[in-house]
Formats: C-alpha cells, sequence, structure tokens
C-alpha cells in the first residue's frame, strides 16, 4: 500500500485550507489534489484529504466515485479522455479511439505499462463544433484524425522522455 510523502500531505494540506477558506472550487481544489497523487484518490488519499478539508471520508468518497474524472484506481502521468458522443462519433470518434488504443497498446480503461498513459471513454467534452475531440490532462484537442492523435502521442511521449 502506497505511503504518501511528507511533501503530498503538506501539499494536499496547503490546497485543503483553499478551499476551507471559502468553501468553493470543490472540484478544482479536487482536481489540483488529484495531480499530486498518480491522478487517484485512494484509501489513503481520501483519508487525509477528508480530514484536511473537513469533509466525511463517506461525502468525499461518493464525490470522487460521481465524477469520471476522479479516480479511486491508480492511473497514468497523461489521462487520456476519448468523446463518445454522437457528434464525435459520427465525425470519426472511433478510428480516432482505435489509432490511440493501437499506438498505445491498450484497450479503453487500461494504463501503459510504463505509467505514462491511461486511456479513458467520455462524454462530450464541449468540443462538438469541432469534433472528434479528446482531452489529454487539461489540454483539449479536436478536428482529429488517426493521424493527428499519433502525432500528438508521440509529442508527449518525447516531451516526457530523457
Ligand atoms: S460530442 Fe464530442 S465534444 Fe461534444
Amino acid at each position: 500500500m502506497r505511503q504518501l510523502s511528507r511533501e503530498t500531505i503538506d501539499q494536499l494540506q496547503r490546497l485543503a485550507a483553499v478551499y476551507k477558506e471559502t468553501n468553493e472550487r470543490l472540484m478544482e481544489v479536487l482536481l489540483e489534489m488529484q495531480k499530486l497523487t498518480d491522478n487517484c484518490f485512494d484509501r489513503e488519499t481520501l483519508g487525509v484529504v477528508s480530514d484536511a478539508m473537513g469533509i466525511p471520508e463517506s461525502k468525499m468518497y461518493d464525490y470522487i466515485t460521481f465524477y469520471s474524472r476522479f479516480s479511486t484506481e491508480k492511473r497514468g502521468k497523461y489521462i487520456i479522455r476519448m468523446c463518445k458522443s454522437a457528434p464525435c462519433h459520427v465525425c470519426g470518434a472511433r478510428e480516432v479511439a482505435r489509432s490511440i488504443c493501437d499506438y498505445l497498446e491498450v484497450e479503453p480503461g487500461d494504463t501503459t505499462d510504463d505509467g505514462l498513459f491511461t486511456v479513458e471513454f467520455c462524454e462530450c467534452i464541449g468540443l462538438c463544433e469541432s469534433s472528434p475531440s479528446v482531452m489529454i490532462n487539461d489540454e483539449t484537442y479536436s478536428d482529429l484524425t488517426p493521424d493527428k492523435i499519433r502525432g500528438i502521442l508521440d509529442y508527449y511521449r518525447k516531451e516526457v522522455s530523457p
């Protein structure tokens, strides 16, 4: 079982203090927290966060598991969300999704062996006018083709490689 470092706990507590000051922006604060914890709220993280925020763990768990942008399972550094809603679907989202999965040698829901990418389907991300679209962490990419998305993934791979 993972043990959060003192530094990570301190960072989580600092973010919790931001939330406690206003009781607003819970989603944004939790998304920032998730970046510090392998893109997931496992049991240990949930305990630390609920204590720091003064929110019961069961309530926090309900919130985390309701929204698809959060996970209780460890995920990759980059979360690829492939829109599967109708406007993207009719514009070639299926081919783009296949290209992503083939390039990374995973199936939807999987994380690559190097821990870099997790691939997920999602509903509309609000970019229907330039379908098909995906999100990689907070960045959005539109008007995609199978070739274009492979180039983007290549960039991410090179960006993080030594
Ligand atoms: S349907 Fe894909 S972005 Fe809206």
